[in-house]
């Protein structure tokens, strides 16, 4: 290298320096000490960083509809009312993102989850009534009476340390109240940076929650002609299409989203999962819903999208029969125990005794399994991994009942 051209290089470079530091200096101060999303957006400050640091995060935030919109990765990341903060390279950010960080944009979804027992009833299922405000419990008890005034699981009592956080509150942190006054978090069915419709419609999202022998939805789905069909039909379906104007066209076959909350040609998509069911299927013995009527007629809406009236009237009439002939042999499961422990057969404690473990897989294994099976499609459910449970269950609970009185 030439001494002329090292005398270039070092004028250039030290030019090139006194000019960022100038332009640095002529920037309002606001910008420097708290970046406005223009800027941000204009200057792809944090990509710049991430696209180096944790750069699958940037690959997944560049194919979402948020990147298409011009929406920052600032735009979610700053605080919020309520929300701790820290400094990050010139940068507030909010501690932990939540539900809120979201309904900034998106109130419509936020306000109709809400109203789901997606929201406080999850949470409250296994940690009660607890962490909510006063106003949080008025709110749901509205729509979902008795789901948040209740006391922690019986259950949490008997897990091993660690297993309640990464066991039951992994599923039902779905509802839990956050330290910023929202509920929930949009993240389990739309991820974090890809923010995804299509992810959301995969039956496999839900099945994230809903799989097991306690609510055994996708396996149930997976057996079910619309799962089959799905299956080997998904890559030619348009999972991206807008929920606004989502037509049997784009998916002439339903997922787990479609039933439960699309917005079929003209429907309205809801957020509110509760808003399309008649019956309490989870519950020991099941009932009907307050909304039965109009609950039971939003969901055959959709069917009628696809079906005609006569196929549709028959499934709801045939599965009404398995749900009542389960509550049947249920009850007379609960009967027995109850029996029992008033004779002083058994102690008043749950859980502690095996006729008690076995009642219990009566309503809330086998007896959900055959009901989602007969509602969603899933033959095997109704039968091997319900029906046929139930029966030899009750004749094994019979007889540990006969010893009982025995001895
Ligand atoms: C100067 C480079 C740089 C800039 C600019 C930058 N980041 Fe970071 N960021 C990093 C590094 C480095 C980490 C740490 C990565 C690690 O721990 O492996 C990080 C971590 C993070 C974390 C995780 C923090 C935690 O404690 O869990 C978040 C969230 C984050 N950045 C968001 C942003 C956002 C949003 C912006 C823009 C408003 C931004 N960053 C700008 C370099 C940067
Ligand atoms: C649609 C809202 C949204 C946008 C836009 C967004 N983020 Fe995030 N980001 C989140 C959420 C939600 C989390 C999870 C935070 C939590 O759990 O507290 C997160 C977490 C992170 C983390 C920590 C993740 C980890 O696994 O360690 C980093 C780093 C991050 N974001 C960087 C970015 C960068 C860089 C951009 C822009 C390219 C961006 N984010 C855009 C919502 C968003
Ligand atoms: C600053 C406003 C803003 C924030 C914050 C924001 N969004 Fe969005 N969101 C938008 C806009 C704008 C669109 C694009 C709307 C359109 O294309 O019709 C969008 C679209 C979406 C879509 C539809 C995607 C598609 O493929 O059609 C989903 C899902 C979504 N956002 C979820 C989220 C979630 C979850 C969060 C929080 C983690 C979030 N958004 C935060 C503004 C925002
Ligand atoms: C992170 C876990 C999780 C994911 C993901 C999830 N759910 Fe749920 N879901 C739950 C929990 C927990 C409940 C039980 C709430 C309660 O009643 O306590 C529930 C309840 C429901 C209910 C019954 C509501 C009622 O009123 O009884 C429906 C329907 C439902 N979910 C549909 C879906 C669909 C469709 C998806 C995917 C698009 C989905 N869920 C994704 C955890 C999840
Ligand atoms: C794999 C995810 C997952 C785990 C782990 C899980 N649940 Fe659930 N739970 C669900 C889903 C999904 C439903 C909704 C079932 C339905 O509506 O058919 C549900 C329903 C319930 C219900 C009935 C609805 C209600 O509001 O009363 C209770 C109670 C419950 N769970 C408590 C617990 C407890 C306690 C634990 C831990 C011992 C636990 N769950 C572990 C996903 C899970
Ligand atoms: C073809 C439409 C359809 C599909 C696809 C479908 N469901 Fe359902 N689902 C129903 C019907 C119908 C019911 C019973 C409604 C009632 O109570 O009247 C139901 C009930 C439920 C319940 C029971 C709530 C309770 O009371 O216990 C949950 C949870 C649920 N579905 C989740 C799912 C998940 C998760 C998937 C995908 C793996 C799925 N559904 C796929 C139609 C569907
Ligand atoms: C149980 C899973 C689930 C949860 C939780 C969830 N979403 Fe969605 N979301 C969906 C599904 C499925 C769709 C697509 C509906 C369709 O197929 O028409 C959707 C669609 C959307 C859209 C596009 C709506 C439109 O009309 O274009 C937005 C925006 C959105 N969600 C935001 C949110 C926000 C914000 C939250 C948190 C408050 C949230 N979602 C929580 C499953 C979920
Ligand atoms: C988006 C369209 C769509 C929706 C919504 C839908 N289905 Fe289907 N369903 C189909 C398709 C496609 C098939 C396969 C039809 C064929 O073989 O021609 C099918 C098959 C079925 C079958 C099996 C028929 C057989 O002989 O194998 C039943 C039962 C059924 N659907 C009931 C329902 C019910 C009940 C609902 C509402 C809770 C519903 N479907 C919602 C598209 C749909």
């Amino acid at each position: 290298m030439t001494f002329r051209s090292v005398f270039i290089a070092v004028f250039i470079g030290t030019a090139l320096i006194v000019a960022a530091i100038l332009i640095n200096r002529a920037r309002p101060p606001i910008e420097t000490a708290q970046p406005a999303p223009e800027y941000v957006r204009a200057s792809g400050k944090c990509a710049g960083c991430h696209s180096k640091e944790t750069s699958a995060i940037v690959h997944q935030f560049s194919m979402s509809a948020h990147a298409r919109a011009g929406i920052t990765c600032y735009d979610c990341h700053y605080p919020q009312a309520g929300q701790e903060q820290f400094t990050h390279n010139g940068f507030t950010l909010a501690k932990t993102l939540t539900a809120l960080n979201c309904a900034q944009c998106h109130s419509t979804e936020y306000d109709q989850f809400l109203k789901s027992r997606h929201a406080a009833p999850a949470w409250a299922a296994v940690r009660g009534e607890e962490a909510f405000t006063p106003e949080q419990i008025a709110f749901s008890e509205k729509y979902h009476e008795g789901a948040v005034k209740r006391p922690p699981n019986e259950l949490t009592i008997a897990q091993w340390e660690g297993v309640l956080e990464l066991g039951c509150e992994s599923c039902h942190a779905i509802g839990k109240p956050n330290t910023d006054g929202s509920i929930g978090s949009c993240t389990h069915c739309h991820a974090r940076h890809s923010t995804s419709i299509a992810l959301a419609r995969q039956p496999e999202t839900c099945g994230q929650c809903h799989m097991g022998p306690d609510h055994s939805q996708l396996e149930i789905y997976n057996e079910s002609k619309h799962g089959v069909l799905f299956n080997l039909q998904r890559s030619i379906l348009n999972l991206n299409a807008s929920p606004k104007n989502l037509t049997t066209r784009d998916m002439s076959v339903p997922t787990c989203a479609t039933c439960h909350m699309s917005g079929l040609e003209g429907m309205n998509v809801t957020h509110d999962v509760t808003e399309r069911l008649s019956w309490w299927l989870f519950s020991a013995i099941s009932k009907k819903r307050p909304n039965y009527i109009m609950g039971q007629e939003a969901m055959k809406n959709i069917c009628l999208k696809c079906h005609a009236k006569p196929q549709v009237e028959k499934f709801y009439e045939e599965a009404e029969v398995v749900l009542h002939s389960t509550n049947k042999k249920v009850q007379e499961a609960l009967d027995l125990v109850a029996e029992l422990r008033q004779e002083g057969l058994l102690t008043p404690e749950p859980f502690d005794e095996p006729i008690e473990f076995l009642a219990f897989d009566m309503w809330h294994y086998y007896g959900r399994t055959a009901k989602h099976g007969a509602f969603m499609g899933g033959a095997d459910f109704v039968q091997w991994h319900g029906n046929y449970e139930l029966l030899l269950h009750i004749v094994e609970m019979k007889d540990m009942a006969r010893e009982l009185r025995a001895d």
